[in-house]
């Protein structure tokens, strides 16, 4: 079986209220998704990487690396749909048993020993595994004005990449009904009964969302730079 990169990139990046799409941003002179792509094509264990952009997004050609990357103009109305969408454009490309890993343009932070650490402790796990990240903060639920703190023992914060067998993300993003119930891959796979792995991330891997993330990322792109 061969391990796979799939990366959604169809999104708008409304919360980070700037005019391109939040993955065309400059992080250290080179935008964010150009970061994201580079963690994959140098990564050994990639076979090869696919990157879901809308039909029209006019920036992509011209920031992809030379080899390794193919683009798929299949975006969705939600992340789930692009997942869905490029998942459907790689049948009878993909066999059943390929390793998938998706990952977020936003997470412009990744590297190939990331990458690694994930493949290798994920091994053959029949749920497939996930980037995560044991929570360290008190965490509060507050409705309606009703406020409890939530015991942090046993809460990981899920990052990216996930990834599953083919066969297995296809069937769990098919079944789900509710798109904004399915904010990441995991999700859709837990919803058939299965427990993925989780396998521990690093903060250097956060997911841009905020203009102040942008300041964060930076650092840690200069810092781990190689
Ligand atoms: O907006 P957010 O950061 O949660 O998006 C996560 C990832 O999903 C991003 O890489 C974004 O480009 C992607 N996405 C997508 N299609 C959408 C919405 C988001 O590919 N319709």
């Amino acid at each position: 079986a061969r391990y796979i990169a799939l990366i959604p990139a169809a999104g708008v990046g409304a919360r980070m209220g700037a005019t391109s799409p939040k993955q065309y941003l400059q992080l250290g002179g080179k935008p964010m998704l150009r970061h994201t792509l580079d963690a994959f094509v140098s990564s050994p264990l990639i076979s090869h990487t696919y990157v879901v952009v809308s039909a029209d997004d006019p920036i992509i050609d011209s920031i992809i690396p030379a080899q390794g990357v193919t683009v798929l103009r299949h975006g969705g109305a939600s992340r789930m749909d692009s997942v869905r969408n490029g998942l459907l454009a790689l049948h009878g490309i993909l066999h059943e048993d390929d390793w998938v890993l998706v990952h977020d343009a936003a997470r412009p932070g990744l590297d190939a020993e990331l990458i690694e650490r994930l493949i290798v402790e994920t091994g053959e796990h029949p749920a497939g595994g996930l980037l995560a990240l044991p929570v360290v903060d008190t965490v509060k639920r507050c409705v309606a004005d009703e406020v409890a703190t939530v015991a942090r023992d046993g809460l990981w914060l899920a990052q990216t990449p996930q990834m599953f067998r083919y066969h297995l993300l296809y069937r769990a993003l098919d079944a789900a009904t509710d798109p904004s119930m399915i904010t990441d891959d995991a999700s859709a796979v837990e919803a058939l009964g299965l427990a993925p792995k989780l396998v521990e991330g690093h903060p250097r891997n956060l997911k841009v969302t905020l203009p102040a993330d942008i300041l964060i990322a930076e650092m840690y792109l200069a810092a781990y730079a190689p």
